[in-house]
């Protein structure tokens, strides 16, 4: 490994590149606000950075192997332009394979894990001076603490409320990259919230790897959920809309189901991962829930909020599964009817339970499953979308369409919608849906201010 290089002018000018969940996104915001406050200012479009941040994703094999081929046309293009940016791995794969990069790639000068980011501006000095700095500590407590306080953000803002996850799922690195389940402190999440929704934001998501298992203490010092945070949020009159994702099945409390009858600025959204409709695949998944159990969730959250738009993740080819289990799982989207849906090849991830079980499934046989699975989903979301039209509803703008005058927003099932007319950005306008598609829905611009 070589250890240092000639020092270098601390760079001036950064840009952080998100991989993978929300949360990277996240943080990768929060890396650059740290950047910022160091006195760097983002790199304009197009031009070259330089300090580079590859805030990175280790879920699955692909999203890996990104990383590495990244960092080779960022020193090829830099050899071209005669300079080679900083780079600093960030992110899941920083801390799966520090050192593995670290000695892979002698251009990344800075190794630093999700828990241990707050650390970023002095590592970045200490490579700039010569060096080379890894930190991938965890777990989080010190991170938020360090972080500096929120100023301007968009009109959807993302808060990370929890981080980390305890219930190893067999296919999954997030409890080896993300440590262990912690839930930021209530007092904490109140006032960076309000600091959002100042900063401009009109809807706050909550994220966490298992955001349904937060716990804190109110002010009063009784114990409350996600359900209880929210009601509190909700609180704060310019905030319009909450939302929070990723759930395990497990966390589903009461509180929280009820909580989508009775706190109107929660949206109609929930994201609640099945994985698998066979029940022998989820127990080898180590998921603690059956389909039927999971059934009975949707069953009971719709009860409390009929309109529900429901999301979930999927994964085809877990070692073992038979052609069979694989139906189980189209009949278990056949019964849940998904608005939108993430589905994965199973992807062997090393140190993983399922990465040495018998009976990894063939390439060709994943893709085909792949491709019926969203086939399936994309059938379910289009009869959702379709199901829309005709309803009024509130759009929060939040970004140009391609078209002059064109504004894109979202409804509150989380469906993208475009229109034209007298709207700006954070606006929550009222739209009449008229014509839907699988992944969009074309509205008609009633009032600039929503009922
Ligand atoms: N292979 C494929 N998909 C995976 N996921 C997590 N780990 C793996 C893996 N090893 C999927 C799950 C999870 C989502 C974030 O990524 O569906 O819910
Ligand atoms: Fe991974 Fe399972 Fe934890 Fe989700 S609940 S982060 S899939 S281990």
């Amino acid at each position: 490994m070589s250890a240092s290089t000639p020092p270098r002018t601390p760079p001036k000018t950064y840009s952080v590149k998100s991989f993978g969940c929300q949360m990277n996104v996240y943080d990768g915001e929060r890396m650059a606000e740290l950047l910022a406050a160091e006195g760097m200012r983002p790199a304009d479009e197009g031009a070259a950075a330089d300090l580079v941040v590859l805030n990175t994703c280790h879920i699955r094999e692909k999203a890996t192997e990104k990383v590495y081929s990244d960092i080779g046309r960022i020193v090829k293009d830099g050899r071209e332009n005669g300079v080679v940016p900083l780079i600093a791995v960030a992110g899941c794969v920083a801390q799966a394979e520090g050192e593995e990069i670290m000695a892979r790639a002698p251009s990344v000068r800075v190794v630093v894990g999700p828990q241990a980011y707050h650390r970023l501006p002095e590592m970045v000095a200490e490579a700039a001076a010569g060096g080379r700095a890894t930190e991938t500590d965890m777990p989080a407590e010190a991170k938020f603490a360090a972080l500096p306080k929120r100023r301007k953000v968009g009109a959807s803002a993302f808060l990370t409320v929890q981080e980390g996850c305890d219930k190893f799922c067999t296919y999954c690195v997030v409890p080896y990259t993300r440590g262990a389940e912690l839930s930021r402190p209530y007092a904490d999440l109140v006032s960076e919230a309000r600091a959002l929704v100042e900063g401009g934001a009109r809807e706050i998501t909550l994220l966490g790897q298992n955001v349904n298992a937060w716990s804190g203490e109110d002010e009063k010092g009784r114990s409350v959920g996600l359900a209880g945070l929210a009601e509190e949020l909700a609180k704060i009159e310019e905030l319009a809309r909450i939302r929070y994702t990723t759930s395990h099945p497990a966390d589903m409390d009461d509180a929280l189901i009820e909580a989508h009858g009775s706190n109107p600025k929660l949206m109609p959204f929930l994201h609640l991962p099945v994985q698998s409709g066979s029940d022998r695949v989820l127990k080898a998944m180590n998921r603690s829930h059956t389909a039927a159990s999971y059934l009975r969730i949707l069953e009971r959250v719709r009860a409390a909020r009929p309109d529900i738009a429901l999301s979930g993740d999927f994964i085809v080819g877990f070692p073992g599964e038979t052609e069979a289990e694989f139906e189980e799982t189209l009949q278990i989207i056949a019964e849940a009817r998904y608005a939108q849906a993430f589905s994965f090849k199973y992807s062997a991830r090393p140190g993983t339970p399922a990465a040495t079980m018998d009976g990894q499934i063939a390439a060709e046989v994943m893709d085909d499953r792949l491709q019926r699975l969203i086939a399936a989903l994309q059938r379910d979301s289009l009869a959702f979308n379709k199901a829309s039209v005709g309803k009024r509803c509130a759009v929060l703008v939040e970004r140009k369409g391609r078209h002059a005058g064109q504004w894109l927003g979202k409804s509150p099932w989380l469906q993208s919608v475009h229109f034209t007319g007298d709207a700006a950005l954070g606006d929550l306008v009222e739209v009449d849906l008229v014509e839907a598609g699988p992944n969009s829905l074309g509205g008609r611009l009633v009032a600039r201010a929503a009922a």
